[in-house]
């Protein structure tokens, strides 16, 4: 059978190493599993009771908005003005959407369609890529780089638009980046600002790390630069701010015409998040507003952990500024493997699994991924393991 927009799809890499790690769980391996950014840190508490005790009340079984519920808008409007000093209209420059995903995928479906091009980092996370590509849009991948300089890709940008026909009409960006861990700062962003009021072209920042960023690093909203909202929005998600993956809450704010058009068509498309899911965030946003701090410093601590083991077998990998991620450069005596057979082996042989760089895009076949989930316990049995796997390090 044939199945429209599915058929293209490359095969999904992260898929095969989630193979190899069940079959040698089955066989009774305990795989340290540093693959999928699947976050292990409890929701708030305060989330939890909130959740329960709105979901005793029937008056919360019945469909919801779907915009958002008017105090959620209104919550992620203050934690905007009390994170970023950005003032957000809850009425006309919010929407609340099920995570920065399904908010990314629908946005791409009103901002472009086919005749339409896209500019994509690369490596990405691959929704970046793949929500473009389901709206039927050309997407063309800016290469991050080598450098890991964001000067550097700004002048990829720069020449991938002025190289593109139809011009480009919208980019997506994401910093702090997945996979790479590129952080930039508000210089930078307004620098893309500028040119994107200048010549008519929307940037979707997917800001899914605001919160998580190290060594005094706080990374910008792009809606902190003057002027932003005339061709900017920004995604925000609960997902790994207050480590609420499962239930799938994020917003897109920014320009109205871009939220209003978003929140049209989903009000074409679901009736809006389980209600006593809404009243939770509210209260969690309002409440527990230094939750992401905690989290914070739970990946800090992990990050050093894993990037000190690291060194000490002879594994040097940069310590990131922000992200959940440690993306690591494939040991040079390994590195003819390419990412994807070098993971398999380290499930097989270190029993440790992490994300092969080839599945984030082009770029990303020199790296593999760690997703700092395990606790520092299971990092530091990683070390272990991979010290006596990886013989050839020196
Ligand atoms: C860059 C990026 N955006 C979005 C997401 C998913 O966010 P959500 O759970 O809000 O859909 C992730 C998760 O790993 C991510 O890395």
């Amino acid at each position: 059978m044939d199945f429209r927009r599915i058929n293209d799809l490359p095969p999904y890499v992260f898929a095969q190493i989630d193979q190899l790690k069940l079959q040698a769980r089955r066989a009774g391996k305990d795989v340290i599993d540093m693959g999928f950014g699947n976050p292990d840190i409890p929701s708030p508490g305060l989330a939890v009771e909130k959740l329960i005790e709105s979901a005793r009340n029937p008056k919360n079984h019945r469909y919801s908005a779907s915009r958002g519920i008017p105090k959620l808008r209104q919550a992620i409007s203050s934690l905007y003005l009390r994170r970023f000093g950005v003032e957000i209209d809850p009425e006309t420059e919010v929407v609340t959407t099920m995570g920065a995903k399904e908010g990314l995928s629908h946005l791409m479906w009103v901002l472009s369609g086919p005749g339409d091009s896209v500019l994509v980092p690369s490596p990405s996370y691959p929704i970046h890529i793949y929500a473009p590509v389901f709206a039927g849009a050309d997407v063309r991948q800016v290469p991050l780089g080598p450098a890991a300089n964001p000067d550097v890709f700004f002048d990829s940008l720069m020449e991938a638009w002025e190289s593109t026909w139809p011009r480009p009409k919208v980019v997506v960006l994401s910093f702090p980046h997945n996979p790479t861990t590129i952080c930039v700062d508000i210089d930078w962003m307004t620098k893309l600002v500028n040119f994107a009021r200048e010549h008519d072209v929307i940037l979707v920042h997917d800001f899914a790390y605001a919160d998580i960023a190290f060594d005094g690093y706080s990374p910008p909203s792009i809606l902190q630069v003057p002027g932003a909202k005339e061709v900017s929005v920004e995604l925000y998600s609960l997902t790994k701010s207050f480590s609420m993956a499962g239930w799938r809450v994020a917003f897109t704010v920014g320009n109205t015409e871009v939220v209003q058009a978003l929140t049209k068509l989903k009000s074409y498309l679901d009736y809006g998040t389980f209600q006593p899911i809404q009243i939770a965030s509210i209260v969690t946003m309002n409440e527990a507003p230094d939750y992401p701090k905690l989290v914070n410093e739970t990946y800090q601590s992990r990050r050093d952990a894993l990037c000190d083991k690291l060194a000490s077998i002879g594994w040097e990998v940069a310590k990131p500024k922000g992200t959940m991620f440690v993306w690591a450069p494939i040991p040079d005596a390994y590195r003819d493997m390419g990412s994807l057979e070098f993971a398999k082996y380290l499930v097989s042989e270190a029993e440790v699994a992490t994300s092969p760089g080839i599945g984030f895009g082009p770029g990303g076949d020199g790296f593999v991924r760690f997703a700092l989930i395990e606790n520092e316990q299971r990092i530091g049995q990683a070390a272990r393991n991979l010290r006596k796997a990886l013989t050839r390090l020196s």
